[in-house]
């Protein structure tokens, strides 16, 4: 369903700081190691850990790290990779001083309708292969810019020849052509839609926000999904509070997305739960919007993950390390926080276990820093430090 995975072997050698993400190998939450080696073989970490330990890997090539810093491959759980055409003039008036409201969505569901499969394809693939290029290993990759049953289905079975978990997002809006029966749309999408997306997807996600989807919407379409074997993600409280984030607990999503507007009892009560709460810094700022708190979420515990929403409306950007010196400048998150939430907190709210950290077992995904230490992928914005990024073990740059 999703793209396949070209694997390798490699030995990362001289590393000055490696993070693993594994508290049991190293120092602090992000088990730091120095003067490390990481061993990848066929694909799969086989030794994370001080060079003095590392085995002689036969058969492997050998990537002198000369002390700079390697980190686990971003893990990017939100993005909507599939559509046509671009909003750059929307962005211009936003940032002349137009709101951004859910309706834009409109015109970018007009050209991925009129747009061919191969258009669309090349699309895909051009996003994913820019995340690659700064650090992204993992991708999400969400259908909800064709809103048809015939249109999603298609942007579901493109996104899988490019992404690693697919996302099926009829409930992204009402399309225009509903806009009096919006009744009959979200039966739609909980009926024939679903049945014609669901072998194409994993997860299934509505849009429960001002100008989208009602709790009840919601709750009806997540259940139908739930119904046909898809995992739930929600996305909640981006534009204002409501009631996106409890609908995400209620279904036992593995991910509420945006949280940027939250009550006191959606902190409370996601730090009851198991639902990552997914932020999203290109959001906020490039629809000029209130950023989220992340600190008043992990100061009660709950798990957080960044992403880089990229879609042609409120977010085109792949960029993690953008992402991770937006979350520290503007949403209180740690250097090291930001770095950990962009790893492993992305592994957590897709429910993978092997990629976003480094110990034997994991994927060997993995990214070679042009700096010493993890803190400067927050410390130096807009500099390219991504030197060289393996996707389980195969070099992609
Ligand atoms: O996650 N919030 C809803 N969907 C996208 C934006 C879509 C668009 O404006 O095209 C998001 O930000
Ligand atoms: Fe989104």
């Amino acid at each position: 369903m999703s793209r396949e995975v070209r694997t390798g072997s490699v030995v990362v050698d001289r590393i000055g700081e490696l993070v693993t993400n594994d508290p049991t190998l190293g120092e602090g939450p992000l088990g730091i190691v120095r003067d490390a080696a990481v061993v990848v073989v066929d694909g799969v970490v086989t030794y994370a850990g001080p060079r003095a330990g590392a085995p002689v890997a036969e058969h492997a090539g050998r990537l002198d790290a000369q002390g700079a810093a390697v980190i686990p491959g971003f893990v990017d759980s939100h993005g909507h990779y599939v559509f046509a055409g671009d909003r750059a003039e929307e962005f211009a008036a936003r940032m002349a001083g137009q709101p951004y409201t859910a309706g834009g969505i409109a015109s970018t569901v007009r050209a991925t309708r009129e747009a061919s499969d191969e258009d669309l394809a090349a699309g895909v693939g051009r996003l994913v292969r820019e995340a690659a290029l700064s650090g992204t290993t993992t991708a999400e990759c969400k259908s909800g810019y064709g809103l048809s049953v015939v249109d999603e289905q298609r942007s579901l079975e493109i996104a899988g020849r490019h992404a690693d978990e697919i996302t099926f997002l009829g409930a992204h809006v009402v399309p225009q052509e509903y806009a009096d029966r919006r009744d009959d749309y979200v039966a739609l999408v909980a009926g024939e839609m679903l049945d014609a997306c669901a072998p194409h997807a994993t997860w299934i996600d509505v849009f429960c926000d001002r100008g989208a989807f009602d709790a009840d919407e919601a709750r009806e379409i997540l259940r139908a999904g739930i119904g046909r074997g898809l995992m739930p993600r929600v996305h909640a409280n981006q534009l204002q509070q409501g009631p996106g984030v409890q609908v995400a607990i209620e279904v036992g999503a593995a991910s509420a997305d945006h949280c940027t507007h939250l009550s006191d009892d959606d902190v409370e009560a996601l730090a009851a739960s198991d639902v990552v709460a997914t932020l999203l810094p290109g959001a906020e700022f490039s629809t000029r919007a209130q950023y989220p708190d992340a600190r008043r979420l992990l100061d009660r515990g709950v798990t957080v993950a960044l992403a880089a929403d990229c879609n042609p409306g409120s977010s085109y950007t792949t960029s993690m390390p953008f992402c991770i010196a937006v979350a520290v400048r503007d949403m209180r998150m740690t250097p090291s926080e930001a770095v950990w939430s962009a790893t492993a907190g992305g592994a957590r709210a897709l429910r993978r276990s092997d990629v976003g950290h480094l110990g034997v077992g994991a994927r060997g995904d993995l990214v070679l820093l042009d700096a010493p230490s993890h803190l400067h992928l927050a410390y130096r914005p807009g500099v390219p430090l991504v030197r060289s990024v393996f996707r389980a073990g195969a070099r992609v740059r």
